[in-house]
């Protein structure tokens, strides 16, 4: 009999492992972070004694959701601009407001927030693409979330930088001082082929291919952004990265809406990955990205909240079942993205995406033990016929009852338990107030 800190088990177990389906009374034994067996209930609990068990009769228990495009600050503008098109509600509303009010005060206030509606929503591990992620990164670490921060980059001068080649140069200081971090993971985050120049695409991609991190970007996700970039330089935004040598494993775009069938091969062919943002597009009227085409061609696609700004809320859990239904609605195909789709696509597919394939993203022995419980005993979830099609479309953030991050409980009984909530609130509407005010 060996010794583990926790046993993990519910009624039904979702490893999201290769082969493996759901497990009747399932378990995971936990050991210093990691899970170290997985199995039904029986025989996990033959092998080890736990001094704490978690879960039960009427649970379901999985991977922690993955969240591959976000901008966890913007949870302040949050309902700030709303039903506009993308380039006036970005240009006219929210560059003015971050030029206004970005602090490294405002960014440890408003990735607090994000923190507890992610954590408290069932996602342990988001991609970011901001500024200060230094900032940032000190949040995540204090709430126990694993987070992989993009520093972002564009032309012209913010609050935070001069010019390109001041955000490069804050990129690779933040690269080097994430090394050996447990929890974030840096990556290089050039805005968009709109708000950057060919050439700093290039040196972004330079440098992430310089320290092996991901390179993340907003690419092809409206129909503006692909004529106003073709007619300036007479290639698409995605032919654009290609030339900057970017096309690669290590790239996450976000949004993919405008893409040719070339394009949707040519990301299948060098291993890009796709986050696809389907409320954001939907609420931005940005159109709908090909999915089910490049889920056939190959292609990873992950999904992604946006930032709250364009979305309203950072919940994997309805971009699961808006994804599911938009899909098989346009396509006229009721088998298209089914629930198991999906699924993978928040889970292991997404950590594949973010390079931790081998770290997060499934229940799979060795990996760390990075897992939510929800509570099936709710109106809306019985019975039970398909737990999988439950978690999809009828699941809410309020039904996930403990969130676990490299075997540390975060969230227990639907409470955060590594900050304080009501100061968190209470500091939003105080923000609230000074940016209404202008
Ligand atoms: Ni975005």
């Amino acid at each position: 009999m060996r010794e583990a800190d926790c046993i993990v088990w519910g009624e039904y177990l979702l490893p999201m492992d290769d082969g493996v389906r759901v497990l009747r009374d399932g378990a995971v034994a936990v050991v210093g972070g990691r899970i170290a067996a997985v199995g039904t209930f029986g025989e996990v609990s033959r092998n080890y004694k736990a001094k704490k068990t978690i879960g039960g009769a009427g649970k379901a228990v999985m991977p922690g959701l993955i969240n591959t495009h976000t901008h966890a600050a913007m949870v302040f503008m949050r309902g700030m601009a709303d039903d506009l098109p993308l380039k006036d509600w970005l240009e006219g509303h929210i560059w003015p407001a971050e030029n206004r009010w970005l602090s490294p005060r405002f960014i440890k206030d408003a990735v607090s927030l994000a923190c507890l509606e992610m954590l408290k929503a069932g996602i342990t591990t988001y991609s970011d693409m901001y500024f200060y992620e230094d900032v940032s990164a000190k949040t995540a670490r204090q709430f126990g979330i694993r987070a992989v921060l993009g520093a972002g980059i564009v032309d012209f001068p913010t609050k935070t930088g001069s010019g390109r080649d001041d955000y490069l140069k804050k990129a690779e200081e933040f690269i080097k001082d994430c090394t050996g971090d447990e929890l974030i993971v840096p990556a290089v985050a050039p805005h968009s082929a709109y708000a950057c120049s060919p050439e700093t695409l290039r040196m972004s991609s330079e440098l992430a291919g310089k320290y092996n991190v991901l390179f993340h970007t907003h690419l092809a996700e409206t129909k503006w952004e692909r004529d106003e970039v073709k007619g300036k330089y007479g290639h698409t935004p995605v032919e654009i990265l290609e030339a900057a040598g970017a096309l690669e494993g290590r790239l996450v775009a976000a949004h993919c809406v405008w893409l040719t069938n070339r394009e949707i091969e040519l990301f299948a062919k060098k291993g890009v990955s796709v986050s696809h943002c389907v409320e954001s597009n939907l609420k931005l009227a940005s159109g709908i990205a090909p999915v089910p085409e490049m889920l056939k061609a190959g292609v990873r696609v992950t999904l992604g909240t946006d930032g709250a700004a364009s979305n309203n809320d950072l919940n994997i859990l309805s971009e699961m079942s808006t994804a599911a239904k938009l899909h098989k609605a346009v396509s006229g195909d009721p088998t298209a993205l089914d629930a198991k789709t999906v699924l993978l696509m928040a889970t292991r597919r997404a950590a594949e995406a973010l390079g931790l394939g081998d770290v997060t993203g499934s229940l799979t022995e060795g990996k760390s033990a990075d897992l939510i419980v929800i509570d099936l005993m709710k109106p809306h979830l019985c019975p039970v016929y398909n737990v999988e099609s439950h978690i999809v479309y009828s699941a809410r953030p309020s039904d996930v009852e403990t969130v676990m991050v490299r075997g540390r409980e975060v969230v227990k009984d639907g409470e955060l338990l590594t900050a304080d909530e009501d100061e968190i609130l209470d500091k939003a509407v105080k923000w609230g107030e000074r940016l209404r005010k202008g």
